[in-house]
């Protein structure tokens, strides 16, 4: 089963909607025909539904940035999965470590956030990444496959297969300081390692996995060639039409899914 490359833009609390119909109609006429990824954008919650309306029709997909895991209820501030999918989002952001670094997200809500999407029709973008002190200290590989273990739990080898997983290193955030494509290949290739050894070799295979951090047109060739990364989630280069163009055109000669047939 092959894995059809996803390139995410990850709006964060940017773009009124004005600013974000702007930025999606630039987005929709220079993506609508790349054939070699899916094109996925989350604007923030107030932007989904104009957003959607610009994007319909095309090949984008719309994506949130978080969700809550009750259908419904008491719950001020919160956004539930039937509204999502009410505005013809498919995919939904879950656990960025901005929202665990300022927000209290744990790997326990990430949990109950990803087996609440599983029943749905949305996919979960589950993120991960350990932080520079974790790092520095030889604990990557640990932090992460923790975050895995937690944020994965009770899920079957046939809900993983509706999962996305985006490493994003900490440190590589917003900072400019991308991992290096070597660096980030050696997480993702031991991150599909933990998958085959929790799920099987079928989800292993089937699991696209993004690399997130500092990703810029300048750096997305080199780290979409490495074997294991199926796409990135973009932050600050996806907040201008054209340098988002230009990650989404990494390969401008339009390049074959991973790992065999194309399937997304
Ligand atoms: P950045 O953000 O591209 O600005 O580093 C990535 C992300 O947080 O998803």
């Amino acid at each position: 089963m092959g894995r059809m490359p996803v390139i995410a833009g990850n709006w964060k609390m940017h773009k009124t909607v004005p600013e974000a119909r702007a930025l999606a109609r630039a987005v929709r006429a220079g993506a609508d025909g790349a054939r070699h990824c899916l094109t996925v954008l989350a604007p923030p919650f107030t932007a989904l539904a104009a957003v959607a309306e610009e994007l319909r029709g095309s090949a984008l997909l719309l994506a949130a940035q978080n969700v809550h895991w009750e259908a419904r209820g008491a719950y001020t501030g919160e956004i539930s999965i039937p509204m999502l999918e009410d505005l013809g989002c498919t995919m939904v952001i879950v656990g960025h470590s901005e929202r665990r670094q300022y927000f209290g997200e744990t790997d326990l809500t990430v949990n109950r956030r990803v087996r609440a999407l599983v029943r749905s029709s949305l996919q979960p973008i589950v993120c991960i990444g350990e932080t520079l002190a974790e790092r520095e200290a030889g604990n990557h590989y640990e932090i992460v496959f923790q975050q895995l273990a937690g944020g994965l739990d009770g899920l079957t080898a046939g809900d993983a297969l509706r999962i996305i997983l985006a490493y994003e290193p900490v440190w590589a955030i917003g900072t400019g300081r991308t991992a290096s494509p070597e660096v980030a290949q050696e997480m993702h290739a031991a991150i599909r390692g933990w998958l085959a050894a929790r799920f099987g070799g079928e989800a292993a295979g089937a699991v696209r996995i993004l690399y997130g951090g500092s990703v810029k047109p300048e750096n997305i060739g080199a780290l979409m060639a490495q074997s294991d990364i199926d796409g990135a989630l973009v932050g600050g280069a996806c907040l201008e039409a054209e340098s988002f163009l230009r990650i989404v055109h990494y390969d401008s000669q339009g390049s074959q899914s991973k790992g065999g047939q194309v399937h997304s």
